[in-house]
């Protein structure tokens, strides 16, 4: 049985006392979540550490939102996974749609962080998702095949124990129209699909593919009553505890 998970994405919003702040809100409430639906919150790095003492004994997990495509030395400003590791984070996003189109991440260097993330033993969020542009000209199904394919292709049956996939339309995120139900739908099918191409159905069956973008608590419901959307990747709403964990009584 694949895992149901929430996860929180809180990009750069927060500061050190205000993600404290958060991070324990959400550990307040967080036993109210089922056994079978994981939390994760991604604060920024710089209070990564705190946040994750704040996590202490309950089942919320850490992620970073982003690392390095090395592993150490000279590369000012990046931060590596082990640190990542050090400071407490079971988990790292990568390669969110505002990391491809901002700061120039490639299907090439994501392939350098997913090894280097699983070598150290924390589990990826991966990110994939199509524009506006691509879904009028109805090649949406085509551009996530494709995303998906070039990081997977160097990655094995056994990774993917450690891969989550989050299907991320970059039309709905942070713009407040969420895909439909059947539109999500389609498209995780889709991955859990080329997925089965690739490793085998039954591992395609185990991996947990999450649903992003203007996704909150008057509409997880449905998208999470979808038979191939296993939780949400969750931006703005995840910066309110009670709504995030909202979120993740949807199920
Ligand atoms: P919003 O929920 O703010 O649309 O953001 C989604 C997202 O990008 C999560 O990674």
């Amino acid at each position: 049985m694949r895992k149901k998970i929430v996860a929180g994405n809180w990009k750069m919003n927060t500061t050190r006392p205000d993600g404290i702040e958060l991070a324990k809100a959400v550990v307040a409430r967080a036993a109210e979540v089922p056994a079978g639906v994981g939390l994760i919150i991604a604060p920024p790095f710089t209070h990564l550490c705190c946040c994750g003492k704040a996590l202490e004994g309950s089942k919320v997990e850490l992620s970073a939102q982003n690392c390095a495509d090395h592993a150490k030395g000279a590369y000012t400003g990046e931060v590596s996974v082990d640190m990542l590791k050090a400071v407490g984070c079971q988990w790292t996003i990568l390669g969110h749609s505002e990391r491809r189109q901002y700061y120039g991440e490639t299907d090439e260097k994501l392939v350098e962080k997913v090894k280097l993330a699983l070598a150290a033993e924390l589990g990826v969020i991966l990110c994939v998702g199509e524009n506006l542009d691509e879904r009028k000209a109805g090649k949406h199904l085509q551009i996530v095949e494709d995303q998906t394919k070039a990081v997977l292709a160097n990655f094995s049956a056994e990774d993917m124990k450690k891969i989550v996939i989050a299907y991320e339309p970059v039309w709905a995120i942070g713009t407040g129209k969420t895909a439909t139900a059947q539109q999500a739908e389609e498209i995780h099918a889709y991955i859990r699909k080329v997925l089965a191409d690739k490793f085998g159905a039954a591992v395609a069956e185990d991996v947990t593919i999450l649903y992003g973008g203007s996704c909150k608590p008057s509409n997880a419901k449905e998208l999470f009553a979808q038979k191939d959307i296993d939780g949400g990747l969750i931006g703005g709403a995840a910066l309110k505890a009670d709504d995030f964990i909202q979120i993740a009584l949807s199920f």
